[in-house]
Protein backbone atom coordinates (compact mmCIF):
# COMPACT_ATOMS: atom_id res chain seq x y z
CA UNK A 1 0.00 0.00 0.00
CA UNK A 2 1.09 3.47 -0.78
CA UNK A 3 0.48 6.80 0.98
CA UNK A 4 1.77 9.07 -1.23
CA UNK A 5 4.85 11.04 -1.29
CA UNK A 6 6.53 7.75 -1.54
CA UNK A 7 5.72 6.18 1.90
CA UNK A 8 4.94 2.49 1.91
CA UNK A 9 2.49 1.30 4.35
CA UNK A 10 2.78 -1.93 5.94
CA UNK A 11 1.87 -1.57 9.40
CA UNK A 12 -1.39 -1.17 10.86
CA UNK A 13 -2.03 -0.41 14.84
CA UNK A 14 -5.09 -1.17 15.89
CA UNK A 15 -6.72 0.09 19.16
CA UNK A 16 -8.54 -2.80 20.75
CA UNK A 17 -10.27 -1.15 23.49
CA UNK A 18 -10.56 2.35 25.14
CA UNK A 19 -10.79 1.27 28.34
CA UNK A 20 -8.03 1.63 30.63
CA UNK A 21 -7.19 0.41 34.29
CA UNK A 22 -4.87 3.91 34.08
CA UNK A 23 -5.85 7.33 34.17
CA UNK A 24 -2.39 9.03 32.37
CA UNK A 25 -2.35 12.93 33.16
CA UNK A 26 -1.13 12.99 29.04
CA UNK A 27 -3.72 10.46 28.33
CA UNK A 28 -7.11 11.26 29.50
CA UNK A 29 -8.67 13.42 32.11
CA UNK A 30 -8.92 12.02 35.67
CA UNK A 31 -12.50 11.47 35.61
CA UNK A 32 -12.10 9.36 32.24
CA UNK A 33 -13.61 9.53 29.09
CA UNK A 34 -16.91 8.41 27.67
CA UNK A 35 -16.53 5.15 26.70
CA UNK A 36 -17.88 3.63 23.97
CA UNK A 37 -20.37 0.80 24.52
CA UNK A 38 -20.03 -2.86 23.79
CA UNK A 39 -22.05 -2.69 20.48
CA UNK A 40 -19.56 0.01 19.04
CA UNK A 41 -16.16 -1.53 19.76
CA UNK A 42 -15.04 -3.88 16.53
CA UNK A 43 -15.23 -7.62 16.83
CA UNK A 44 -12.78 -9.71 17.37
CA UNK A 45 -14.03 -11.29 14.16
CA UNK A 46 -14.29 -8.25 12.34
CA UNK A 47 -10.62 -7.13 13.19
CA UNK A 48 -9.53 -10.50 11.53
CA UNK A 49 -11.27 -9.55 8.74
CA UNK A 50 -9.81 -6.12 8.14
CA UNK A 51 -6.25 -8.29 8.85
CA UNK A 52 -6.62 -10.46 6.58
CA UNK A 53 -7.57 -8.34 3.84
CA UNK A 54 -4.74 -6.09 4.53
CA UNK A 55 -2.66 -8.73 4.55
CA UNK A 56 -3.36 -9.72 0.88
CA UNK A 57 -2.35 -6.50 0.34
CA UNK A 58 1.58 -6.52 2.11
CA UNK A 59 0.45 -5.13 5.25
CA UNK A 60 2.46 -7.88 7.85
CA UNK A 61 2.95 -6.00 10.94
CA UNK A 62 0.49 -4.96 13.50
CA UNK A 63 0.26 -3.91 16.89
CA UNK A 64 -2.17 -4.08 18.93
CA UNK A 65 -2.78 -0.61 21.21
CA UNK A 66 -5.76 0.70 23.27
CA UNK A 67 -6.60 2.03 26.43
CA UNK A 68 -5.10 -0.57 27.48
CA UNK A 69 -5.22 -3.74 25.17
CA UNK A 70 -5.08 -6.49 27.81
CA UNK A 71 -8.14 -5.30 29.86
CA UNK A 72 -10.23 -6.73 26.90
CA UNK A 73 -11.46 -10.13 27.07
CA UNK A 74 -10.24 -12.62 24.94
CA UNK A 75 -7.21 -10.91 23.45
CA UNK A 76 -4.93 -14.33 24.08
CA UNK A 77 -7.35 -15.96 21.86
CA UNK A 78 -7.41 -12.98 19.68
CA UNK A 79 -3.88 -13.07 18.91
CA UNK A 80 -3.66 -16.75 18.29
CA UNK A 81 -5.92 -16.09 15.66
CA UNK A 82 -4.34 -13.12 14.35
CA UNK A 83 -1.02 -15.68 13.94
CA UNK A 84 -3.17 -18.25 12.28
CA UNK A 85 -3.75 -15.79 9.11
CA UNK A 86 -0.54 -16.34 8.55
CA UNK A 87 0.09 -12.99 7.06
CA UNK A 88 1.65 -11.28 10.28
CA UNK A 89 5.32 -11.18 10.34
CA UNK A 90 5.57 -8.62 13.75
CA UNK A 91 3.00 -9.14 15.88
CA UNK A 92 3.66 -6.54 18.66
CA UNK A 93 1.35 -4.75 21.40
CA UNK A 94 2.33 -1.72 23.53
CA UNK A 95 0.79 -1.94 26.99
CA UNK A 96 0.99 0.09 30.28
CA UNK A 97 2.55 -3.95 31.90
CA UNK A 98 0.45 -3.67 34.80
CA UNK A 99 -1.10 -7.17 33.68
CA UNK A 100 1.65 -8.42 32.09
CA UNK A 101 2.63 -10.35 35.01
CA UNK A 102 0.31 -12.76 34.80
CA UNK A 103 0.30 -12.97 30.87
CA UNK A 104 2.85 -12.27 29.41
CA UNK A 105 3.72 -16.17 29.39
CA UNK A 106 0.35 -16.70 27.68
CA UNK A 107 0.84 -14.06 25.55
CA UNK A 108 4.17 -15.43 23.88
CA UNK A 109 2.27 -18.32 23.72
CA UNK A 110 -0.20 -17.65 21.74
CA UNK A 111 2.22 -15.97 19.23
CA UNK A 112 2.45 -12.63 20.81
CA UNK A 113 6.30 -11.26 19.51
CA UNK A 114 6.84 -8.35 21.93
CA UNK A 115 5.99 -5.31 23.93
CA UNK A 116 6.35 -1.46 24.14
CA UNK A 117 5.69 -0.84 28.14
CA UNK A 118 4.76 2.66 29.39
CA UNK A 119 6.60 3.70 32.53
CA UNK A 120 7.51 6.83 32.85
CA UNK A 121 9.43 6.95 36.45
CA UNK A 122 10.70 4.30 38.85
CA UNK A 123 9.54 6.08 41.38
CA UNK A 124 6.05 5.09 42.99
CA UNK A 125 4.40 7.94 44.51
CA UNK A 126 5.51 10.17 40.87
CA UNK A 127 4.16 6.78 39.00
CA UNK A 128 0.98 7.36 40.95
CA UNK A 129 0.69 10.79 40.21
CA UNK A 130 1.02 10.51 36.44
CA UNK A 131 -0.97 7.48 35.97
CA UNK A 132 -3.80 8.29 38.38
CA UNK A 133 -4.07 4.68 39.93
CA UNK A 134 -1.11 2.51 39.00
CA UNK A 135 1.48 1.27 40.59
CA UNK A 136 4.94 0.76 39.42
CA UNK A 137 5.53 -2.47 41.62
CA UNK A 138 3.04 -3.98 39.17
CA UNK A 139 4.67 -2.87 35.56
CA UNK A 140 8.06 -3.49 37.12
CA UNK A 141 6.95 -7.06 37.57
CA UNK A 142 5.11 -6.66 34.00
CA UNK A 143 8.78 -6.15 32.42
CA UNK A 144 10.44 -8.70 34.21
CA UNK A 145 7.76 -11.15 32.87
CA UNK A 146 8.40 -9.82 29.43
CA UNK A 147 11.50 -10.17 29.34
CA UNK A 148 11.45 -14.18 31.17
CA UNK A 149 8.87 -14.99 28.51
CA UNK A 150 11.10 -14.05 25.66
CA UNK A 151 8.72 -11.43 24.10
CA UNK A 152 11.47 -9.89 22.40
CA UNK A 153 12.91 -6.85 21.78
CA UNK A 154 10.99 -5.35 25.61
CA UNK A 155 10.94 -2.11 24.48
CA UNK A 156 10.23 0.37 27.55
CA UNK A 157 8.52 4.40 26.17
CA UNK A 158 8.92 6.51 29.04
CA UNK A 159 6.81 10.02 27.86
CA UNK A 160 9.11 13.18 29.03
CA UNK A 161 6.92 15.00 31.87
CA UNK A 162 7.45 16.88 35.12
CA UNK A 163 7.71 14.04 36.99
CA UNK A 164 10.70 12.15 35.72
CA UNK A 165 14.14 13.02 37.85
CA UNK A 166 17.70 12.40 37.01
CA UNK A 167 17.42 9.82 39.56
CA UNK A 168 14.92 7.46 36.85
CA UNK A 169 17.51 8.49 34.12
CA UNK A 170 20.26 6.93 36.55
CA UNK A 171 18.06 3.97 36.87
CA UNK A 172 17.65 3.44 33.43
CA UNK A 173 21.13 3.75 32.64
CA UNK A 174 21.70 0.78 35.04
CA UNK A 175 18.75 -1.45 33.35
CA UNK A 176 20.14 -1.00 29.57
CA UNK A 177 23.36 -2.58 31.21
CA UNK A 178 21.56 -5.77 32.90
CA UNK A 179 19.09 -6.54 29.87
CA UNK A 180 18.82 -6.09 26.14
CA UNK A 181 16.04 -3.72 26.26
CA UNK A 182 15.10 -0.41 23.83
CA UNK A 183 14.72 1.92 26.48
CA UNK A 184 13.03 5.10 24.87
CA UNK A 185 12.23 8.74 25.80
CA UNK A 186 9.66 10.36 24.10
CA UNK A 187 8.53 13.74 23.27
CA UNK A 188 5.36 15.01 25.55
CA UNK A 189 2.89 15.53 22.89
CA UNK A 190 0.24 18.24 23.61
CA UNK A 191 -2.87 15.97 22.79
CA UNK A 192 -3.76 14.31 26.06
CA UNK A 193 -5.66 16.45 28.41
CA UNK A 194 -2.66 18.43 30.62
CA UNK A 195 -2.90 16.59 33.82
CA UNK A 196 0.92 16.22 33.78
CA UNK A 197 3.10 18.52 32.48
CA UNK A 198 5.94 18.57 30.09
CA UNK A 199 9.37 17.49 31.73
CA UNK A 200 13.07 17.85 30.36
CA UNK A 201 13.98 18.23 26.53
CA UNK A 202 15.42 14.94 25.00
CA UNK A 203 18.50 17.20 24.55
CA UNK A 204 18.75 17.51 28.75
CA UNK A 205 18.48 13.61 28.94
CA UNK A 206 20.85 12.76 26.07
CA UNK A 207 23.52 15.33 27.82
CA UNK A 208 22.35 13.13 31.84
CA UNK A 209 22.96 10.33 30.01
CA UNK A 210 26.58 11.57 28.57
CA UNK A 211 27.92 12.85 31.54
CA UNK A 212 26.89 10.00 33.88
CA UNK A 213 30.35 8.22 33.99
CA UNK A 214 29.34 4.91 31.53
CA UNK A 215 31.00 6.55 28.44
CA UNK A 216 30.08 8.41 25.28
CA UNK A 217 26.34 7.55 23.53
CA UNK A 218 27.41 5.85 20.09
CA UNK A 219 24.86 6.12 17.57
CA UNK A 220 23.53 2.75 15.96
CA UNK A 221 21.02 0.76 13.98
CA UNK A 222 18.83 -0.99 15.42
CA UNK A 223 15.95 -2.96 13.20
CA UNK A 224 13.67 -4.49 15.21
CA UNK A 225 10.58 -2.42 15.09
CA UNK A 226 8.75 -0.18 12.77
CA UNK A 227 9.35 3.09 14.21
CA UNK A 228 10.59 6.68 14.32
CA UNK A 229 13.41 6.20 17.39
CA UNK A 230 16.72 7.08 16.73
CA UNK A 231 19.21 4.94 18.66
CA UNK A 232 22.54 5.10 20.87
CA UNK A 233 24.36 2.69 23.00
CA UNK A 234 26.50 3.38 26.04
CA UNK A 235 29.86 1.10 25.65
CA UNK A 236 29.21 -1.51 28.17
CA UNK A 237 25.19 -1.77 28.04
CA UNK A 238 23.61 -4.94 26.89
CA UNK A 239 20.52 -2.51 25.47
CA UNK A 240 19.84 0.41 23.84
CA UNK A 241 18.45 4.27 24.25
CA UNK A 242 15.86 5.75 22.02
CA UNK A 243 14.94 8.95 21.32
CA UNK A 244 11.35 9.70 19.83
CA UNK A 245 10.70 13.67 18.80
CA UNK A 246 7.17 13.95 16.86
CA UNK A 247 7.75 17.50 17.82
CA UNK A 248 11.37 18.76 17.99
CA UNK A 249 12.11 16.51 14.83
CA UNK A 250 8.73 15.18 12.87
CA UNK A 251 9.39 11.81 10.73
CA UNK A 252 5.90 12.08 8.93
CA UNK A 253 7.83 11.50 5.81
CA UNK A 254 9.23 8.47 6.82
CA UNK A 255 5.80 7.29 8.49
CA UNK A 256 4.93 3.55 7.38
CA UNK A 257 1.29 3.25 9.48
CA UNK A 258 -2.34 3.78 9.43
CA UNK A 259 -4.30 3.09 12.46
CA UNK A 260 -7.80 1.98 13.65
CA UNK A 261 -9.75 3.12 16.78
CA UNK A 262 -11.52 0.74 18.31
CA UNK A 263 -14.91 2.22 17.25
CA UNK A 264 -14.12 1.02 13.55
CA UNK A 265 -12.29 4.62 12.12
CA UNK A 266 -9.18 4.70 10.28
CA UNK A 267 -7.22 7.76 11.09
CA UNK A 268 -4.37 8.92 8.32
CA UNK A 269 -2.43 10.79 11.40
CA UNK A 270 -2.70 10.38 14.70
CA UNK A 271 -1.91 14.04 15.00
CA UNK A 272 -4.83 15.25 12.93
CA UNK A 273 -8.45 14.44 13.49
CA UNK A 274 -9.69 13.34 9.97
CA UNK A 275 -11.10 10.07 10.42
CA UNK A 276 -13.02 7.62 8.16
CA UNK A 277 -15.43 5.43 9.02
CA UNK A 278 -15.04 1.63 8.43
CA UNK A 279 -17.38 0.34 10.55
CA UNK A 280 -20.41 1.15 8.31
CA UNK A 281 -18.61 -0.64 5.63
CA UNK A 282 -18.14 -3.70 7.43
CA UNK A 283 -21.88 -3.29 9.15
CA UNK A 284 -23.63 -3.02 6.08
CA UNK A 285 -22.69 -5.90 4.16
CA UNK A 286 -19.70 -4.14 2.21
CA UNK A 287 -17.96 -7.12 0.36
CA UNK A 288 -13.45 -7.19 0.94
CA UNK A 289 -13.23 -4.70 -1.74
CA UNK A 290 -15.09 -2.27 -0.62
CA UNK A 291 -13.58 -2.12 2.68
CA UNK A 292 -10.08 -2.21 1.57
CA UNK A 293 -11.03 1.14 -0.79
CA UNK A 294 -11.57 2.84 2.33
CA UNK A 295 -8.17 1.74 3.44
CA UNK A 296 -6.97 3.32 0.08
CA UNK A 297 -9.05 6.33 0.49
CA UNK A 298 -7.29 6.92 3.71
CA UNK A 299 -3.87 7.06 2.29
CA UNK A 300 -4.44 8.54 -0.61
CA UNK A 301 -5.90 11.11 2.54
CA UNK A 302 -2.87 10.46 4.62
CA UNK A 303 -1.24 14.61 5.04
CA UNK A 304 2.26 14.74 4.07
CA UNK A 305 2.83 15.98 7.53
CA UNK A 306 1.20 16.73 10.96
CA UNK A 307 0.96 20.56 11.87
CA UNK A 308 2.16 20.30 15.88
CA UNK A 309 4.17 22.54 16.92
CA UNK A 310 3.73 25.14 14.53
CA UNK A 311 1.39 27.81 13.87
CA UNK A 312 -1.79 25.74 14.61
CA UNK A 313 -5.11 26.14 12.68
CA UNK A 314 -7.02 26.22 15.70
CA UNK A 315 -8.21 23.00 15.82
CA UNK A 316 -7.25 21.00 18.94
CA UNK A 317 -7.02 17.55 18.37
CA UNK A 318 -10.47 16.11 19.24
CA UNK A 319 -8.97 11.83 20.37
CA UNK A 320 -6.78 11.80 23.40
CA UNK A 321 -4.46 9.28 23.24
CA UNK A 322 -6.49 6.31 24.96
CA UNK A 323 -9.01 6.38 22.01
CA UNK A 324 -6.19 5.78 19.42
CA UNK A 325 -3.30 3.86 21.05
CA UNK A 326 -0.59 6.25 20.48
N1 LIG B 1 2.71 12.30 24.44
C1 LIG B 1 3.65 11.36 24.22
N2 LIG B 1 3.42 10.04 24.36
C2 LIG B 1 2.20 9.65 24.76
N3 LIG B 1 1.69 8.44 25.00
C3 LIG B 1 0.39 8.59 25.37
N4 LIG B 1 0.06 9.90 25.39
C4 LIG B 1 1.17 10.59 25.02
C5 LIG B 1 1.46 11.98 24.84
N5 LIG B 1 0.54 12.93 25.07
C6 LIG B 1 2.44 7.21 24.89
C7 LIG B 1 2.31 6.33 26.10
C8 LIG B 1 2.41 4.96 25.54
C9 LIG B 1 2.00 5.10 24.10
C10 LIG B 1 0.68 4.47 23.83
O1 LIG B 1 1.91 6.47 23.81
O2 LIG B 1 3.32 6.52 27.02
O3 LIG B 1 3.73 4.47 25.59
FE1 LIG C 1 -3.94 3.98 29.81
FE2 LIG C 1 -1.84 4.09 28.20
FE3 LIG C 1 -3.51 6.18 28.35
FE4 LIG C 1 -1.93 5.60 30.42
S1 LIG C 1 -1.25 6.22 28.36
S2 LIG C 1 -4.16 6.07 30.52
S3 LIG C 1 -1.85 3.40 30.35
S4 LIG C 1 -4.02 4.17 27.56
Amino acid sequence: MWSGYGRVVDYLRISVTDRCNFRCGYCMPPEGIKLLGAQEVLSYEELLRIITILGQHGVSKVRLTGGEPLVRKGIVDFIRSTRAIGTVKDLSMTTNGSLLGDMAHQLKAAGLDRVNISIDTRNPERFARITGRGKVADTLEGIRSAIEAGLNPVKLNIVLTEELFEEDVFYFIDQVHRYPIAIRFIEYMPIGQGGVKPGASIAAIKSVISNAGYGALESVVFTRGNGPAKYYRLPRALGVFGFITPISEHFCHTCNRIRLTADGKIKPCLLANHEIDLKVALRSGGDDKAVYELFERALREKPFRHKLGECQDGTPIIRGMSQVGG
